[in-house]
């Protein structure tokens, strides 16, 4: 796979806008929740601005927001991942929002930089990593493979925490807590339906063939989000053996706008990271939607300094777990919005590099 510029471009490979638009479409693959895509792109001149888009927001289940910018935050990482396997350096200004000045993100292309193996290998498991919400096998993913996943959030300012004894244990307490409250709101179960049952014009939410037919509402001991049931058949094998899913916690030093969306790119890279590795990931932010039980995480494992963004269940896959296929996306037009060339204001030419 590469990124794609405009078929039929010449032998001096896509310009810097052409890359940018291929990798757009790249981003769009980046998991979100409730596959709600709720991000916006903008490019300008030889520049590409991602800003939240809050039409997307799912107002019970995501108040704070914080899953918006988590989702963000997962595709700018996306994209940054396509653009440097295309052997770019990569400018990000991160900002609040808040103003057409200060996107979430505002990208240019630097200079040529040849990637890294890390950065190839999670440029190939863009297309294949999926949200597996299956029982995983009896055997623990083991301590390499945890530090892989740790180290891979290290750059993005977010720490990977593996969530034993006590703190699993608050976490756990926390996403049944968060469960019951969500779920005593009428409209969180309304919103839970209209994401499961989109039609395929829609290209979002969250197709019955991601969703095990036998729904767990926990694996273990752990409780992951009820969702209703799909067609996604449980693996057979080892029926009688216990699943040994482990519990990761993603945690930012603030709550504020910039570290929600570093959060989102630490997650993105656990994530490929992960799907490099082989393994099962089912991420889940309902333990801190809720203002109280994400206050209870952070008092009782995480301290001051640090705030619980998203946990995820890890665990090795079932020998005979067929492969899951792919949700939906929304196609490139619906998210991103170009303006000729030279019409923005100080605009140069997109240049070649
Ligand atoms: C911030 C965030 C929160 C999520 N929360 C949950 C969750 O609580 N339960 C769940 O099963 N999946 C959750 N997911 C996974 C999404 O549902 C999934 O990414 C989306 O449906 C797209 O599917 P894909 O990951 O297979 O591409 C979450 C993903 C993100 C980025």
């Amino acid at each position: 796979m590469r990124v794609e510029g405009t078929p039929g471009t010449d032998v001096d490979g896509p310009t810097d806008r052409e890359l940018l638009r291929g990798a757009v479409g790249l981003a769009g693959l980046a998991p979100s929740e409730h596959n709600t895509q709720p991000w916006r792109w903008r490019l300008h001149d030889d520049v590409l601005d991602l800003r939240a888009d809050r039409t997307r927001r799912l107002p019970s289940t995501d108040e704070g927001a914080r899953s918006v910018l988590l989702g963000c935050g997962c595709a700018l990482h996306h994209l940054e991942v396509a653009l440097a396997a295309a052997g770019r350096r990569v400018e990000v200004r991160r900002g609040s929002d808040e103003d057409p000045e200060h996107p979430l993100a505002r990208i240019r292309l630097g200079g040529a930089a040849d990637p890294d193996p890390r950065t190839a290998r999670w440029f190939a498991a863009i297309p294949t990593r999926r949200t597996d919400r299956r029982r995983f096998s009896a055997r623990e993913v083991g301590t390499d493979a945890v530090e892989r996943l740790v180290d891979a959030a290290r750059p993005y300012g977010g720490t990977v925490h593996l969530a034993v004894g006590a703190t699993r244990q608050a976490v756990l307490d926390a996403a049944r807590d968060a469960d019951l409250a969500q779920r005593g709101h009428l409209d969180y179960a309304g919103e839970l339906q209209h994401w499961t049952h989109r039609s395929a014009g829609d290209h979002d939410g969250i197709p019955a063939t991601s969703r095990p037919g036998t729904p767990a509402a926990a694996y273990g001991d752990m409780a992951v989000r009820w969702m209703p049931a799909g067609t996604l058949d449980q693996p057979r094998s080892g029926l009688d053996v216990r699943d040994s899913s482990q519990l990761l916690l993603i945690a930012v030093p603030s709550d504020d706008t910039v570290s929600l969306v570093r959060a989102g790119e630490a997650l993105s890279a656990v994530l490929l990271e992960a799907e490099s590795l082989g393994l099962g990931v089912t991420p889940f932010a309902q333990p801190f939607e809720v203002p109280e039980t994400r206050a209870r995480v952070r008092q009782l494992a995480l301290g001051r300094h640090r705030v619980p963004a998203i946990a995820l269940r890890i665990g090795r896959r079932r020998p005979d777990a067929p492969g899951i296929p792919p949700t939906p996306r929304r196609p490139l037009q619906a998210v991103l919005t170009e303006e000729p060339v030279g019409t923005s204001v100080g605009s140069t030419r997109a240049r070649r590099p």
